[in-house]
């Protein structure tokens, strides 16, 4: 790094001194274009409903999802990433509900392809946890995921999504080797065009409470997620997740939880050089938005977070302050 001048000749205040010119010497500009919508799916008619835990976040009944689907549409929001909230009965140890091409996600690809063609991207989180009794991402038995039993069938998951319509195919259930059998069985079914964004590098993080109360897998897990997540206290071992991902398909990468890990998307940037995904959590969204609303911190806070993942590397964030930002900055 090369500093070029020295006090008084060089005052780096000068490109500071009006509006005008800190816009000129602006090196980031956040755009809805870098913004990726979660939606809440429930069962039911007519349904839109709050989440306790997450202020001005709605679960939406599949005729409802226009509601939400139009806003995102006009403010020119590229992709929504589709999260079930499903009925208790219809869980089970194996999560087979996953595999019902009328489940929930299926009902939803259906209409917002039928409704909005290709103007806006549709993301499928790949993993059985909305779906097993258990609250895991995989197959269970005597206290242990199973890896291998469980790519099978987050395979059948993947193919079902892409049949339905899904764009991106979102594994985020960290098993070994799944990306590439998931591209294998992609392109078996012809489904070359169907992309990959895989969450590469996704921690076992507390950040997640929210979200867990929101598509009803509080209660059912009893037990954490370490034994496939990542632990964070790494982040050399994020490297190696993002490089066999990349070497097994993956078009793009997640980093998952966001904000506490900005060094984690730099360094996958830095060093492969793909397009890198944050996602900006539900106990991110949850911690921010409660001290906007209780006015400790202003709105623009969010717009800085969301700038603080773009000079990181990051291409987009999945956050659900999409639309409340893409509105605002329109
Ligand atoms: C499940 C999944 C989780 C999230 C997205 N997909 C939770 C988990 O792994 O327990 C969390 C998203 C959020 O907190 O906003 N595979």
């Amino acid at each position: 790094m090369i500093i070029t001048g020295k006090y008084p000749n060089l005052r780096l205040r000068r490109n500071r001194k009006t509006d005008w010119s800190r816009r000129l010497v602006q090196e980031n500009n956040l755009s809805a274009n870098d913004l990726i919508l979660p939606i809440f799916i429930i069962e039911g008619k007519n349904k839109k409903e709050s989440i306790k835990s997450m202020p001005d976040v709605y679960r939406y009944s599949v005729d409802k999802i226009p509601m939400i689907l139009d806003k995102a549409v006009k403010y020119k929001i590229p992709m929504v990433a589709l999260f079930p909230y499903t009925n208790k009965k219809l869980k089970n140890e194996l999560g087979s509900e996953a595999l019902n091409e009328n489940n929930l996600v299926c009902r939803a690809i259906r209409l917002i392809k039928k409704k909005y063609k290709n103007k806006i991207g549709i993301m499928c989180d790949v993993a059985l946890d909305p779906y097993t009794s258990h609250g895991h991402d995989g197959l269970l038995k005597e206290g242990k995921i199973l890896n291998d039993e469980t790519i099978e069938i987050l395979i059948r998951q993947s193919l079902l999504q892409a049949q339905m319509g899904c764009d991106v195919i979102a594994p985020s259930d960290m098993m070994d080797g799944r990306i590439g059998k998931i591209r294998k069985y992609l392109d078996k079914y012809k489904f070359q065009d169907v992309q990959i964004l895989s969450y590469a590098a996704k921690y076992a993080s507390s950040f997640y409470g929210p979200f867990r109360e929101a598509v009803g897998s509080n209660k059912s897990l009893k037990s954490d997620k370490k034994t496939y997540q990542m632990d964070f206290n790494n982040s050399l071992e994020a490297l190696r997740e993002v490089s066999l991902d990349i070497k097994e398909g993956a078009d793009i990468v997640m980093v998952k939880p966001g904000m506490p890990y900005l060094d984690v998307i730099k360094s996958i940037k830095e060093n492969f050089k793909i397009p890198v995904f944050a996602y900006q959590v539900s106990g991110e969204y949850s911690l921010i938005k409660n001290a906007i609303d209780r006015k400790l911190i202003k709105e623009d806070s969010v717009i800085e977070t969301l700038v603080g993942f773009k000079r990181a590397g990051a291409s987009a964030v999945v956050t659900y302050f999409a639309d409340q930002i893409a509105r605002y900055l329109k």
